[in-house]
């Protein structure tokens, strides 16, 4: 199978991203697909960021991919903005996506609330650019949180509409969301999504210090009563925490219920501190060096090119352009 994904260089990277995207990854480059991990920094351009910014934070996100766990032999890593074939491939599937499609996506309806003064045609047309991603490299599997479930489906019809319009060019992708981790839910309100747009508070960042990791979880929101238990509806953040316990130390949910029978919130709170601090420690000492991150990129963009050269041949002799 062709498995293929990218996070954006926004900001810093979250357990939520970690537990939702990255690890299932490492999961399936081990189970020897053919893995294309890359850097989505033209979608980060959608939202207001700071140019000088954005190349640390794209070595960043490359430190963090390998640090987790993501091998450059096994997998191809890349920056989209690498391959001009991405924006091209873009261009000729938005003239044929409906504009009602695109405006009735949640992530482009909560962006736009969120960054009223900045609705730009960018963040309107960023499904068609992420459906773009996807058809180029021919995908089988898309890995990737909750979320972006519904930007995978939308790349399915366009190269389903394509394929039926221009003949059969594009292989149809399928979303892989992890029945656990999809979602994990901010450490303040545990009724929403763990997201770095939200104050630093709410989430554990992969280089966060072990004092702010203890200080966050021992702040996390919690119900008034006493027992650890996963109870989505009545202990939302409570379960949360379980939800990040069992992923981390992976060990069931119904273990660490038993574990913590009757000993109540502080000490379940402390220990995941601590598990926490354990498990994040190669993240925090990770030193990166910019010359092996630009040449991992470098080899990447050049395996990427010859799979994006050959569909986008393709894609234009059926449209009529060669
Ligand atoms: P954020 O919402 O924090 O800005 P991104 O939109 O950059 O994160 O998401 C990067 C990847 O991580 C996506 O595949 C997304 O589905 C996943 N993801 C983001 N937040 C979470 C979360 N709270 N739980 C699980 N997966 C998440
Ligand atoms: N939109 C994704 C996110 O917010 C990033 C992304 C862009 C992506 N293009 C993609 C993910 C293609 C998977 C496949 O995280």
């Amino acid at each position: 199978m062709r498995v293929f994904s990218g996070i954006q260089p926004t900001s810093q990277l979250h357990i939520g991203n970690y537990l939702g995207v990255i690890k299932p990854w490492i999961d399936l480059q081990s189970a020897n697909n053919e893995c294309l991990f890359w850097v989505a920094d033209l979608h980060a351009l959608t939202v207001p960021y700071k140019p000088i910014e954005l190349k640390k934070r794209t070595s960043e996100v490359v430190a963090a991919y390998l640090t987790a766990g993501l091998d450059p032999k096994k997998s191809i890593i890349f920056r989209q903005s690498d391959i001009k074939e991405h924006t091209e491939l873009c261009w000729l599937l938005s003239t044929i996506t409906p504009l009602g499609d695109l405006q009735r996506m949640t992530q482009f309806k909560d962006k736009s609330a969120k960054h009223a003064k900045n609705i730009n045609a960018g963040l309107l047309n960023y499904p068609v650019l992420m459906a773009a991603d996807i058809l180029l490299y021919q995908t089988d599997l898309v890995p990737v949180g909750e979320d972006q479930k519904q930007h995978v489906e939308l790349a399915k019809t366009l190269g389903k509409k394509f394929n039926n319009k221009f003949g059969e060019i594009f292989n149809l992708p399928k979303a892989v969301i992890p029945k656990s981790g999809a979602r994990i839910m901010s450490l303040t309100e545990p009724n929403k999504k763990m997201s770095k747009s939200d104050t630093p508070t709410s989430y554990i960042a992969l280089f966060d210090s072990p004092e702010e990791i203890k200080k966050k979880i021992s702040s996390a929101t919690t119900d008034s009563g006493k027992e650890v238990k996963f109870d989505i509806k009545n202990k939302a953040g409570v379960s949360n925490l379980l939800t990040i316990y069992s992923l981390f130390s992976e060990q069931p949910i119904s273990e660490i219920e038993k574990q913590f029978k009757n000993k109540g919130y502080k000490e379940f709170k402390e220990s995941l501190a601590e598990l926490l601090i354990k498990k994040l420690k190669p993240f925090r000492e990770l030193e990166a060096k910019p010359e092996y991150i630009d040449d991992i990129l470098k080899q990447g963009a050049e395996k990427a090119q010859v799979i994006a050269t050959e569909t986008i041949q393709k894609v234009k002799k059926s449209m009529g352009l060669i």
